[in-house]
């Protein structure tokens, strides 16, 4: 039987990436340290059968000799903080998951043969200059601030993926991961969506910062999960960048409009200062996994909010906190 490592497993997209690996009837092995992620989201995979956890940090250099990895034959490698109020209280973890972490991750993979997808990201291409952004945009980040733990951090995991890739041949796969969301984020993730929907039903305002006339592109967490997979499938994606994300750009007013909207909500919106190196604009373009997976987001802005707002409003009615 296949046997998928996902690290991360108790994040927004590892454990949605395991509940799709068990559905498909695969044995999973999942490793979290529990920084950012929650016991609570592993709850529904009952550990020891098809599904092993193991408690750890991925940059430990004892993970290699886990004799729970052996016959590993894929890794989706998706540890590391990814909602900037959590990367910016934990600055060196950030860095160090995504290199010393991401090399571990590819040392398995070129000891075991295993094929590994590796969770870049769009902050990649920083506050970008070029709009909108393919996957030969060499980014405009700023290295001397308060993202740039995360950016440069991701960044430098592409650069191991591509060593691995050209000296040794690992079967290794980027994808740099566009805005993301679903009811599986965190209450208190800080990241747009979960901000604006748990405000909505609680009736607060809207926290936009700046005008809100910035720009995000939001794939729904099926889609996004969905195109990770194809990316580990084809072969055609090894040693390769692929964007993954929603080409429909919104302004961040306009979703914050429709979250209100959509939510029967009495809230209003109030603006607070833009935050340092917050990107203006942001909008893959994904002729590239169009073209090697056949993979396109299929789930709209408002077919998906409606499913988050609802999720959320389930669970915050059921008495859970973050
Ligand atoms: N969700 C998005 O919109 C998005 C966008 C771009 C990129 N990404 C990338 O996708 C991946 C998953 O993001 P997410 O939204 O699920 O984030 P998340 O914070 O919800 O999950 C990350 C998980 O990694 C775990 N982790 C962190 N450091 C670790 C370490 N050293 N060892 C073991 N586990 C560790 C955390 O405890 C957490 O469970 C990240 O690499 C992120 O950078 C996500």
């Amino acid at each position: 039987m296949n046997k998928t490592l996902v690290t991360g497993a108790a994040g927004f997209l590892g454990s949605h990436m395991v509940a799709k690996l068990l559905a498909e009837g695969r044995q999973v092995v999942g490793i979290d340290n529990l920084s950012t992620g929650k016991a609570d989201n592993l709850r529904t995979f009952s550990d020891g059968g098809a599904f092993v956890f193991i408690g750890c940090d991925v940059a430990d250099p004892e993970v290699l000799r886990l004799p729970e990895l052996e016959g590993v034959t894929e890794i989706y490698h998706l540890a590391s903080p990814a909602s900037p109020k959590f990367y910016q209280s934990r600055p060196f973890e950030t860095i160090e998951v995504n290199t010393t972490g991401t090399k571990r991750m590819l040392e398995l993979a070129r000891l075991s043969g295993a094929k590994i997808v590796y969770s870049s990201t769009s902050e990649a291409y920083g506050d970008p200059l070029v709009h909108p952004q393919d996957e030969r945009y060499r980014g405009n980040v700023n290295t001397w601030g308060p993202r740039a733990c995360y950016d440069e951090a991701k960044r430098l995991g592409e650069v191991f993926c591509y060593e691995y890739f050209h000296r040794y041949r690992v079967r290794v796969k980027v994808a740099r991961i566009f805005n993301t969301y679903s009811a599986g984020l965190r209450n208190d993730d800080g990241r747009v969506i979960s901000n604006f929907v748990t405000q909505a039903i609680a009736g607060d305002d809207l926290t936009v910062y700046g005008d809100g006339s910035q720009t995000r592109s939001f794939c729904y967490v099926d889609d996004t999960i969905r195109g990770l997979r194809l990316l580990m499938e084809k072969d055609a994606a090894d040693g390769e960048i692929v964007n993954i994300g929603n080409p429909v750009e919104h302004t961040i007013l306009h979703v914050a409009e429709t979250v209100i909207r959509l939510s029967g909500s009495p809230s209003g919106i109030r603006f607070l200062p833009l935050p340092e190196d917050d990107p203006k604009v942001r909008r893959p373009v994904i002729a590239k996994a169009e073209a090697l997976l056949g993979w396109k987001p299929e789930i709209s802005l408002e077919e998906g909010l409606r499913r988050t707002i609802s999720a959320y409003r389930e669970r915050m009615q059921g008495g859970m906190r973050p």
